[in-house]
């Protein structure tokens, strides 16, 4: 996951490949909470691991269910026929709409004392729709802030289950859905009837949650869509086990990324276009009709029961004017495609848009402007207009805190004047995505010159590689120790039992073209064997400058140092990253430090580490490892032409990672 303040998304140029996808949100929160209500233990697989769903495991576990979390299989012992907790609770919902809502109807309709709390936008998104239809029934709920929003308090109902239950169905399908799942803890003497007052919205969203309780034993009797009975006798039963499929809201920005990206002509037919795996015709989420209205616009698809293929098909995509109330969420990701069509696009019926985690509406046709858009909106439409090229802006998307936000836009980053896109607070998407980006850098493909190389030269100790991993920590780029490298190569050319002479560059260059070795965090893996203590001690650093100066075993090297220039971008640290291995980098640093000060912080170093070291000694060898680094014949150690000289002598880390994030600013504007 990218816990960066921004991710800067190069421009892309296509995409090919196969996804998987996590599991639907909806159907992971509702089969949790359903397991929860049963009695027995139930196998959850494929769970979708995000905000949401732990927001959820963390309420179950303190109403005392059994939660044994396996990866994605989650193992739930429910709270049928068991005692629900008496003393008081506090719940702490987030931002989780899908865990707030129908936990609070089942609490309410169990009773105790429950309080619920969530983050300050859950204090903003409306409940008293809800709340309204189980007071009707007789539980007992107050509000502790602004009435008709949570915070909320829960105690003990008188319920009256005589006549049918009003709730209202025009805001959010969750209170229906919430009240479906609750009322079964209640029906055991007699059937529960629900009315839905006013058009019901999100329909396909009622069906999951009829589809999911039909699994755990509960048969709703379904009269249009204006009235449901939960029939008398009604008992959560435990499928035993269940899969969750893969979320199709989240397929959308897949779907729609097959329709807007080229393939990869490098690939043949593997290059054409994208395969989603996890979720297909098959599916009981109403956001898989995005499909048809992708396929509107132009997408190629081709389904089986749980995959799906998209091509590009018509291109530019066409504009379209769509009723999304079947697909609200999905709809967004139109919102985005309308960009590269070839007239406007209007969708229409998307009220629920702003009432969801941000006011969907207003963050869409911002943002959009952000981009150079024209975009009318309404209190239920919202019309976009294509962006032709030439008017693409380089623009920084504000995500609001909502992941269907970043995700959406992420999508912009394939735009015909090849600007790129920046995408703040990039983890949001873990309310349903957290590995999105990863998913979209996993297909997605741009040519070499337009995924940023940072370089960071300098002399032995001068730190470059905490400078360089900071950096790299705080633009969620990837990060390239090329000294690690050939410190590894004398590792295995010792090893093998090879000399570091001339006499061996041929068999050590051999070595190194084929060189196993794998970084994990801090740790270095040759032949998954853990060499970080072998390489980084001095005598490490000596062999390696020693191997460095053989011209074949830096030619071998060089294509294993371009495999790390991958999406979104690398900062790469050595002695001739500017100078050979990445002379187009937009940016190059010679970083730099007085022989003293480098061998007082190698000496802190080893004495925290419990070396015993000499300060002298140090010195001299950094000073004799400078010396054969910038005579050798071959890339000797000397700052590129263009680099910006860096002297961190009396700099903190901080100070210099901050110098350099501001020249990166400043090449990148
Ligand atoms: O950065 P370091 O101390 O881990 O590097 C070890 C040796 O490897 C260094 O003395 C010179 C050599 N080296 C190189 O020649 N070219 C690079 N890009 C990186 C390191």
């Amino acid at each position: 996951m990218f816990s960066t303040a921004f991710l800067d998304l190069p421009a892309l140029q296509g995409a090919s490949g196969t996804v998987t996808l996590p599991g639907s949100k909806s159907i992971s929160n509702r089969v949790l909470l359903l397991s929860a209500l049963c009695q027995g233990t139930t196998v959850v697989h494929d769970l979708l691991d995000s905000d949401d769903t732990r927001v959820m495991l963390a309420a179950l576990r303190q109403l005392g269910c059994g939660v044994e979390v396996a990866g994605t299989t989650v193992t739930i012992t429910g709270l049928g026929g068991r005692a629900w907790p008496a003393e008081a609770i506090e719940f702490f919902m987030g931002n989780a709409g899908t865990a707030m809502r129908p936990l609070t109807a089942a609490l309410a309709v169990q009773g105790g004392d429950f309080t619920l709390k969530g983050v300050p936008r859950m204090h903003e998104r409306p409940i008293g729709d809800l709340v309204n239809a189980l007071r009707e029934l007789g539980c007992a709920i107050d509000y502790l802030g602004n009435a008709g929003y949570p915070p909320l308090r829960v105690r003990q109902p008188t319920l009256r289950l005589d006549k049918p239950i009003p709730v209202r169905g025009d805001v959010s399908s969750q209170f229906l859905t919430a009240l479906l799942m609750a009322l079964p803890l209640a029906a055991q003497d007699r059937a529960i009837t629900i009315e839905v007052v006013g058009e019901l919205i999100s329909k396909p969203y009622i069906e999951i949650t009829l589809n999911l309780l039909a699994r755990y034993g509960i048969a709703v009797e379904r009269q249009g869509w204006e009235r449901f009975v939960i029939p008398a006798g009604s008992r959560y039963q435990s499928p035993g086990t269940i899969h969750v499929e893969a979320d199709a809201s989240s397929a959308s920005y897949f779907i729609a990324l097959g329709a807007i990206a080229a393939g990869d002509p490098s690939k043949g037919a593997q290059g054409n276009g994208i395969r989603i795996q996890g979720v297909g015709a098959d599916s009981i989420q109403g956001d898989i009709r995005f499909m048809d209205a992708a396929a509107q616009m132009g997408a190629k698809i081709t389904s089986g029961p749980n995959w799906l293929e998209i091509q590009r098909g018509a291109w530019p995509l066409k504009g379209i004017t769509l009723d999304c109330n079947h697909i609200p969420d999905a709809a967004m990701t139109l919102a985005v495609m309308a960009l590269y069509a070839d007239g406007p696009t209007t969708l229409r019926n998307i009220a629920s848009w702003r009432v969801k985690e941000t006011d969907r509406i207003a963050a869409m046709a911002t943002e959009s402007r952000k981009l150079g858009a024209t975009v009318e909106e309404g209190p239920d439409w919202i019309t976009i207009h294509p962006l032709p090229a030439g008017q693409w802006q380089r623009a920084s998307i504000h995500t609001y805190d909502d992941h269907r936000v970043a995700m959406c836009f992420s999508l912009a980053a394939f735009n015909a004047d090849q600007v790129p896109v920046r995408i703040e607070d990039p983890k949001c998407v873990a309310k349903t995505f957290p590995d999105y980006f990863e998913a979209l850098f996993s297909v997605a493909h741009t040519s070499a010159q337009n995924i940023p190389v940072i370089c960071i030269d300098g002399p032995t100790a001068s730190g470059k590689g905490t400078l360089a991993s900071r950096v790299a920590a705080a633009l969620g780029y990837h990060y390239l120790d090329s000294g690690a490298l050939y410190r590894v190569t004398a590792h295995a050319a010792l090893q093998a039992g090879l000399t570091l002479e001339a006499a061996d560059e041929a068999k050590i260059a051999d070595l190194a073209r084929r060189l196993p070795v794998r970084f994990e965090g801090e740790q270095v893996l040759l032949d998954n064997v853990d060499v970080t203590d072998a390489i980084r001690s001095e005598q490490g650093g000596m062999n390696a400058s020693k191997v460095s100066v053989l011209p074949a075993v830096r030619e071998a090297l060089v294509d294993l140092q371009h495999s790390f220039q991958r999406l979104p971008g690398l900062l790469a640290d050595g002695r001739d990253m500017g100078t050979v291995i990445f002379p187009n980098a937009p940016l190059k640093v010679f970083l730099t430090a007085s022989a003293a000060q480098r061998a007082e912080r190698r000496h802190k170093q080893l004495i925290s580490k419990g070396f015993s070291a000499n300060i002298d000694s140090l010195r001299a060898d950094l000073e004799a490892r400078d010396a054969r680094d910038m005579s050798r014949s071959v890339s000797p150690l000397q700052p590129a032409q263009d680099a910006l000289q860096l002297d961190n002598s009396s700099l903190s880390i901080d100070a210099s990672v901050a110098q350099v994030l501001d020249w990166w600013q400043g090449k990148s504007r």
